[in-house]
């Protein structure tokens, strides 16, 4: 069975945001961001750069996001260590949406059931972005996308506002 793509859409109106670009990187399954890898993951690993469809849709084909500690031996591991705070951020993949007309959103998708979702170091998290990559055991769908089976699925629509920056 089909499912319905995400879409970026006007908080305005609801209307979707046709050819928005849907900029997504994220670390891998062991935490790690490609630069953190250098000469073991290819260059832009886990990074991808997509337009949103007339219809403001998108998709992509990703890995589920690990968890992972910001490095914490400078001012910043000075600052935590102050402040009694551990370094882990909870598992997420960053997105940013632009389009022409619109001010441009930097945001986080976080992955449920994640550790450190109550105590993000950077304190990144809300309610509202979390979501769950849920199991779907579906051959036929599977097969329909080139992916194994069982794997993973999540929606996430896009809210953005019309209108730049001033
Ligand atoms: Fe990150």
């Amino acid at each position: 069975m089909a499912r319905p793509l995400p879409a970026v859409v006007s908080l305005a109106d609801g209307n979707p945001v046709a050819g928005a670009s849907v900029d997504v990187w994220q670390a891998d399954a062991d935490g790690y961001y490609d630069v953190q890898r250098p000469g073991e993951v290819p260059d832009r690993n886990l990074r991808g750069l997509f337009t949103a469809d007339d219809e403001g849709r998108f998709r992509f084909r990703t890995i589920v996001p690990r968890h992972y500690p910001i490095p914490a031996d400078g001012p910043v591991g000075g600052l935590l260590k102050a402040t009694g705070r551990h370094p882990n951020r909870a598992a997420h993949i960053h997105v940013e949406i632009s389009a022409p007309g619109v001010r441009t959103l930097t945001t986080h998708l976080f992955v449920a059931g994640s550790p450190y979702l109550d105590s993000d170091a950077v304190f990144g998290v809300k309610e509202s972005l979390i979501r769950t990559f849920a199991q779907v055991d579906d051959p036929a769908l599977a097969a329909e996308h080139g992916l194994p089976n069982p794997f993973r699925h999540v929606d996430f629509p896009i809210t953005v506002q019309r209108g730049g920056r001033p």
